[in-house]
């Protein structure tokens, strides 16, 4: 029997603003699930992530299952009930319909399943970021699956050496296209380096064992209006014939420059923190990363390692905070505050609007 890993998650509300979850909200989220234990859950654990709140749940009934999303629906509903009555900031915020209707894709949550079949030890890493959106992942998957001077296991364990199928996915034009690595390695960066179109969905061996799976969807596409960030999750497979967990959480050294931040509206640094640092703050960031590591055991989550609680990640977490000062520098101008295009889902053309009378042409 395969065992499902599946993180769903959602912005139900925050405090103060949109930089964390309240306790009780937390406390509530974790109460439900462990009731679901043993019915149609396996096991469980809950965080957060700034004022995302995370529910990791396992179990055997698949990907995109009814039972699972509606017990994931019907928790963000109740906890959005809490964040309400707290009158805490944003209550409901990525919660979109009002009706489930068999899926939370399409609702609002962000979900990042997989299934698969537990070899003799089978560790996993599950990566949930604040402050940013789904493209985010496109550069630490590359390196993780394809950059052979990031894995050394790409090059000197044979069982890496055959490559990666990564599927890509339009989140404009709503299409698919899988690529495989090393041999079209050009051809997937060409579309992975443009993060807030094309996204990295999941990623496989050659045999179709799976590797990695992210969640996708764009709130502000869906919901035609802005909404804050899609602040997405992630779950990476380890060890036996992919990369080794130390080798998965290495490219997390490089303080890459990620879409979202303050009112989902600039580039900024993306930090590796433990979960105790999981609160945006500095101008409702920086962007941040938090991993937990567990053994799948039977479906049970050996676990939480929490891994980027660990003075290694103190010289990227510093080189952030110069980073962070050099882009606030910029304060309204690009590239700190994200292109034209990129802005059409946040509140300027709201302030564009005001002004679309004043202006004349100029002659030809
Ligand atoms: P150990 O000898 O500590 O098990 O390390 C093996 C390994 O492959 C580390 O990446
Ligand atoms: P969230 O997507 O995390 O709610 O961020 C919204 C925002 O506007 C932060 O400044
Ligand atoms: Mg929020
Ligand atoms: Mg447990
Ligand atoms: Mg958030
Ligand atoms: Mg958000």
């Amino acid at each position: 029997v395969k065992t499902t890993v599946s993180v769903i998650k959602a912005d139900i509300g925050s405090f103060p603003g949109h930089s964390r979850t309240h306790p009780k909200i937390l406390e509530v989220a974790a109460r439900r699930l462990k009731e679901a234990e043993g019915s149609i859950l396996i096991d469980s654990y809950v965080t957060h992530c700034g004022d995302d709140l995370e529910l990791i749940m396992t179990h055997t009934k698949g990907e995109d299952n009814e039972e699972i999303h509606k017990l994931a629906w019907d928790i963000f509903m109740e906890c959005a009930g809490l964040a309400k009555e707290m009158k805490l900031y944003g209550a409901g915020q990525d919660l979109l319909g009002d009706a489930f209707s068999g899926n939370v894709k399409g609702m609002g949550p962000g979900v990042a399943e997989m299934e698969f079949e537990e070899r003799g030890s089978d560790p996993i890493l599950i990566f949930m970021a604040d402050k940013t959106e789904p493209g985010a992942w496109n550069y630490f998957l590359y390196k993780i699956f394809a950059d052979p001077f990031s894995t050394s296991g790409l090059v000197i364990d044979p069982s890496l050496h055959e490559g990666f199928t990564f599927e890509v996915h339009d989140v404009i034009k709503k299409r698919k296209i899988l690529f495989n690595t090393p041999e079209e390695s050009y051809s997937l960066l060409a579309y992975i380096g443009a993060p807030s179109r094309y996204v990295i969905k999941y990623v496989w061996k050659r045999d179709g064992l799976i590797g990695a799976s992210t969640s996708t969807q764009r709130l502000n596409l869906m919901a035609g209006r802005y909404v804050g960030k899609d602040d997405p999750v992630m779950v990476v497979r380890a060890q036996s014939g992919f990369p080794a967990v130390g080798e998965v959480i290495d490219p997390f050294r490089t303080p890459i420059l990620v879409a979202g931040w303050m009112r989902g509206s600039h580039h900024g640094p993306f930090m590796p923190v433990g979960v105790c640092d999981a609160n945006c703050t500095q101008f409702d960031g920086p962007p941040r990363v938090i991993c937990l590591g567990f053994q799948v055991c039977n479906g049970k989550l050996i676990g939480p390692a929490d891994m980027f609680d660990d003075p290694a990640f103190n010289r990227v977490r510093d080189q952030c905070c110069e980073l962070s000062s050099v882009l606030r520098a910029h304060g309204p101008f690009e590239p700190h505050r994200l292109s034209l295009e990129e802005m059409e889902y946040t509140t300027l053309p709201g302030v564009e609007k005001q002004f679309k009378d004043r202006w004349e042409d100029l002659p030809e």
